[in-house]
């Protein structure tokens, strides 16, 4: 990569410390970063895990993927950035000989710097196509769902998606003004629909997390990427996932559950067919939480949970 961006905005990664602990990282070790962004937990792994430590950092997001080479360039060839999907974490890493590897971090969501970025679409109070698309590789855009999508579809994916009560009649009304084009257009059907109200979140907000899951198809692929990172862990390595909402924590807290039990029958079945094995181990109870103080310097945090595993 030969140019180098500065981003005007920055992005605090959250939980640093307990994500060093989570990983137990040590020098010498060899570690994944699904969702490198900026860089900052990697940055974080790298001094720990010098001298010795090797890096693989995956991003859909090229401007991030600069964003991070040049936050990591002082380690060298200790650190492998890859634009990629994480839902192929595996093929990836086994074709650059990068396996059995001690731990694998997903820090998921957008971070950020893609929420400031003019042109991204992410954010309801930036004017901006609506486009929401982690990679310029991605043919669908939230425009395309927005103006596409029956009103039913829809409704069903601001209900699955966004958890949003009202999704019938938001829905109703976007098919009734598209075609929508920008996100402050959008943000105006969405208030149109159900009023401002006098709640703390605006109500296009769980409009643009449903419609950015489904561009991103964030759900499928971190399913898909659990599995490939957890056959990527040598023998006690540690897998460990950052989640911004209770959609994405169902998904890793059940992963987790599932992976660490022997038998998977439903409890009706009297005896064992399944012949699953653990494969896992849960490290923590519950997911871990950011200190107050944390929540305090950085708002964007208070909704993180970090949960961790261990290999079997
Ligand atoms: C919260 S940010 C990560 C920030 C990073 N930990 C840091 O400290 O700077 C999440 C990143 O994951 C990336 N991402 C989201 N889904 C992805 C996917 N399926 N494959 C690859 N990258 C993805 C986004 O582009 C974004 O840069």
């Amino acid at each position: 990569m030969s140019t180098t961006i500065q981003p005007t905005v920055s992005h605090t990664p959250v939980m640093v410390q307990e994500v060093l602990h989570a990983l137990a990282v040590q020098p010498g070790g060899r570690y994944v970063d699904c969702s490198v962004g900026g860089g900052g937990h990697a940055e974080a792994i790298l001094e720990v895990a010098s001298p010795g430590g090797l890096l693989l950092g995956i991003d859909a997001d090229p401007r991030a993927l600069q964003i991070a080479h040049s936050r990591l360039a002082r380690f060298g060839d200790a650190v492998l950035l890859v634009e990629g999907n994480f839902r192929d974490v595996q093929t990836i890493c086994r074709s650059h000989g990068f396996a059995p590897v001690h731990g694998v971090l997903f820090d998921l969501g957008l971070s950020s710097l893609q929420l400031a970025e003019e042109g991204r679409g992410f954010s309801f109070q930036v004017e901006a196509p609506l486009d929401m698309r982690f990679s310029p590789q991605q043919t669908v855009t939230a425009a395309d769902i927005a103006n596409t999508y029956t009103e039913e579809a829809l409704a069903d994916l601001l209900w699955r998606y966004g958890q949003e009560p009202r999704s019938r009649r938001i829905a109703r009304r976007i098919v009734r003004e598209r075609p929508l084009e920008t996100t402050t257009q959008l943000a105006k059907v969405v208030e149109k629909a159900v009023g401002r109200g006098h709640r703390r979140l605006h109500p296009a907000t769980r409009i643009f997390q449903a419609l950015r899951i489904a561009v991103n198809q964030e759900l499928e692929n971190l399913s898909a990427a659990l599995e490939g990172s957890r056959d990527l862990l040598g023998y006690s390595g540690r897998l460990t996932a950052i989640s911004f909402h209770s959609l994405e924590d169902a998904i890793v807290k059940n992963f987790f559950r599932q992976e660490s039990r022997d038998c998977i029958c439903p409890p009706d079945v009297p005896a064992c067919v399944c012949d699953h094995k653990a494969s896992l181990k849960v490290v923590t109870r519950g997911a871990i939480r950011p200190t107050p103080s944390e929540v305090a310097a950085n708002p964007r945090s208070r909704s993180a949970r970090l949960r961790v595993a261990e290999r079997l």
